[in-house]
């Protein structure tokens, strides 16, 4: 059945970069998206920036711009992020447009026209010097309690008092220094208290449909009654003072409404500016009006734990008593959390930043894979540990999903033209095991539990693993007679890579899109599980589809940045460039004496692949290298070499095999006590080793194939 969604994220606000916790949320959302449009679904995808408020003004001043030109500022570098880990909003827009101003505007007279907004003078600390109400968070002041000094208007860093800024003794303005003057002002309030909104919002959060129990729990306490008969939702105010950078409340010179009465607003404007563009500005708007009233269309909004309020008694109290239809599903997600809890901060390094994760040319779906690997329904934190996302990615994702296809599809290429041939018994039954756990997997992302829609997942591609293992298509290969089996064997597994691939695609998009094109295949879509390529269909070459996270990548990922600790020697390309003294010797040596290209031509430089590696027992610096230099593949029987390297200090075995990397060719075999060493991989290090350690082995661009010349 094919839904109609409007699905959103939390509008960021727009005084900085988006770090990581914005692109879990995106991740997680995405996920969601993309298995709704894979069962057939349509689904409109928005975000905005939120521009407006207080804070964004301040900051616009500080930097000598407007706040229009400050939050555009911003919205410019929002794409590299987005595009980077595969987020597919429909659109991205701000909540300083005029949609969102007028709709603001409309919202607002329905809900007066409905006698919910009221009027009241209330007191507030007022800059002088500035001109301006003070934000609670912009006054400073000693703790009425333990008199600890520079402390917020709202609570004491030192002794934990809650209080209220006009409880501060000797208060000062955070922007001027000046004192404060308490001054009268005219606020207006959305009702929340009128016995109509109450009753409302009893009904719509108690409805099992709209919020995790969790969740709702929580909100309950707003709700209920406290012994003085007084409930905690109260009137909320919705105004502020010029200059305030906002919408202009109807009918109230020199009133804005606070920024949180117009940022949920700007998940409508955000829909209506993408109507627009997809239809015209009066198609638009009459088909956005139509597709938000329509009963079918379900409104779903992933927001963090901080925001709740606003998302689940606010929200759908504004929407309510506008005349609009509420949201279907607000779902709350936890935060991300960096090595046991720790809270994020560039300076000590522990942050994990998204932009420099791109940069070293880590994989983003690594990053889409881990985190789905920890993602469920409830509103829990989620904690990244890199020791824990090294091992998923590569001993789960690479390790047993990517590596049926690698098992397989060679042999199919170089043995039969690439062309699949039948399913033995054996085979088909592995494959209806597959296909039955389809709607399991299905519920599960449906459910937004996909820790659980991985795990189920990775069960089965332990299945297919077990049967590589038995029948052994290395094996059948070099048999006589067996070409029909071993042709059906590696069937097999392409088609179980086919449908993992399925179940795997709201996770790994471009993945997905790469498996399609080397099968030779249309996009996928979830239904295509009931059928089958079958026997004749010619696939593509097998191109090496995901390389394993490099625990050298995760190091320099968590390097605080260079401005702290100069960058570790060899990471040039990746990490900021370390700042390198004048006169100093690059990488701890000097520049060889000038050769001429005639001596650089006698070394004999191929691409080889590391077809296996181990430790060497007795040997703390070496490991033992079996390398693939692309000789005598002409004749079916590949011969390979065997390397001994010194670069056991800086790589486990396993992490290696799989991956490419340059030979000097052509060295002479030398004698080692281990064996013979027959040529040389190529590294980096810094000239003094002991105060840089640090190894690193060269890798090609993707594509370099096995005996090519580096020249
Ligand atoms: N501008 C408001 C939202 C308005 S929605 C109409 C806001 N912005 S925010 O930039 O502070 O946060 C945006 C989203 O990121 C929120 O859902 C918030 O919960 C989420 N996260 C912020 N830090 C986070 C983590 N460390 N982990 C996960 N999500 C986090 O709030
Ligand atoms: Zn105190």
């Amino acid at each position: 059945m094919s839904r109609q969604l409007f699905v959103t994220t939390a509008l960021p606000y727009a005084n900085g970069n988006f770090h990581i916790g914005h692109i879990m949320e995106y991740i997680q959302a995405d996920t969601w998206v993309r298995h709704q449009r894979m069962q057939g679904s349509t689904v409109h995808f928005v975000c905005a920036d939120d521009a407006h408020g207080a804070p964004i003004m301040i900051a616009a001043e500080k930097a000598g711009k407007t706040p229009q030109q400050f939050v555009a500022d911003i919205a410019a570098g929002r794409k590299p992020y987005l595009d980077g880990f595969h987020i597919s909003f429909d659109n991205w827009h701000s909540t300083d447009g005029p949609e969102n101003h007028e709709l603001a505007q409309d919202i607002y007279r329905a809900l007066r026209a409905n006698g919910l907004i009221s009027t009241r003078t209330i007191e507030q600390f007022y800059d002088p010097q500035k001109a301006m109400f003070l934000p609670d968070r912009f006054i400073k002041g000693e703790c009425p309690k333990c008199g600890t000094q520079d402390q917020y208007g709202d609570n004491c860093e030192s002794c934990g008092a809650v209080y209220s800024p006009t409880d501060l003794k000797n208060p000062y303005s955070a922007l001027s220094g000046a004192t404060p003057e308490l001054r009268k002002s005219e606020h207006y309030f959305f009702k929340l208290s009128d016995p109509r909104c109450v009753a409302f919002l009893e009904g719509w959060t108690a409805d099992g449909n709209h919020l995790q129990t969790e969740v709702y729990n929580k909100i309950k306490e707003w709700l209920v009654p406290k012994e003085d008969g007084q409930r905690d939702l109260g009137d909320w105010d919705i105004s502020r003072d010029a200059p305030y950078f906002g919408i202009e409340i109807p009918d109230a010179p020199g009133k804005y409404f606070y920024v949180w009465l117009d940022a949920p607003i700007g998940y409508l404007a955000s829909l209506k500016n993408l109507f627009t563009k997809n239809h015209g500005a009066t198609e638009g708007a009459k088909a956005f009006d139509s597709f938000l009233a329509d009963p079918a269309t379900e409104q779903v909004h992933f927001i963090g734990k901080d925001i709740i309020t606003f998302h689940t008694l606010f929200w759908p109290a504004m929407l309510h008593f506008s005349g609009r239809k509420t949201p279907n599903v607000v779902h709350v997600h936890g935060f991300l959390t960096i090595n046991s809890g720790e809270k994020m901060s560039k300076s000590r390094g522990t942050g994990l930043d998204p932009l420099k994760y791109l940069a070293l040319g880590m994989n983003p779906e690594w990053l889409r894979y881990y985190l789905a690997t920890k993602l469920n329904a409830r509103n829990e934190d989620v904690e990244f540990s890199p020791e824990d996302f090294m091992a998923r990615v590569n001993s789960d994702l690479v390790g047993k999903f990517i590596n049926i296809a690698s098992r397989a599809a060679g042999f199919i290429a170089k043995r039969f033209d690439g062309k699949l041939g039948g399913t033995s018994a054996h085979g088909a039954g592995v494959l209806d095991i597959l296909r039955q756990q389809r709607d399991s997997i299905r519920d599960a992302f449906e459910a937004r539990e996909f820790a659980r829609a991985l795990r189920e997942t990775m069960l089965l591609a332990d299945r297919v693993n077990e049967y590589v293992d038995q029948n052994k298509p290395w094996e059948l290969a070099k048999q006589a007679g067996m070409d029909a089996h071993l042709q059906d064997v590696c069937t097999v597994c392409i088609e179980a890579f086919r449908l993992l691939t399925i179940y795997l695609k709201p996770v790994l998009p471009a993945l997905a899109q790469q498996v399609e094109s080397f099968l030779k295949i249309e996009p996928l879509r979830w239904s295509d599980a009931d059928q089958s390529l079958g026997a004749g269909h010619v696939i593509g070459n097998y191109q090496h589809l995901m390389q394993r996270v490099d625990a050298k990548q995760l190091e320099a990922l968590f390097e605080p940045p260079a401005d702290a600790t100069p960058a570790p020697a060899g990471n040039a390309a990746a990490a900021p460039p370390a700042e390198v003294p004048p006169g100093a010797a690059p990488g701890g040596e000097a520049i060889a004496a000038t050769i001429g290209i005639d001596d650089f031509a006698k070394i004999d430089l191929r691409i080889a692949r590391i077809v296996h590696c181990e430790a060497v027992p007795g040997s703390t610096k070496l490991l033992r290298l079996t390398l693939d230099v692309g000789e005598d593949h002409a004749n079916g029987s590949p011969k390979t070499r065997n390397v001994f390297s010194g670069i056991a200090s800086s790589y486990q075995p396993q992490d290696l095999i799989g991956k490419y990397t340059v030979l000097v060719a052509n060295l002479a075999p030398r004698k080692m006590k281990f064996g013979v060493s027959e040529g040389m991989v190529l590294a980096a290090s810094h000239g003094d080793e002991k105060a840089n350690p640090g190894i690193y082995v060269l890798e090609p661009s993707p594509g370099a194939q096995p005996g090519m010349r580096v020249k």
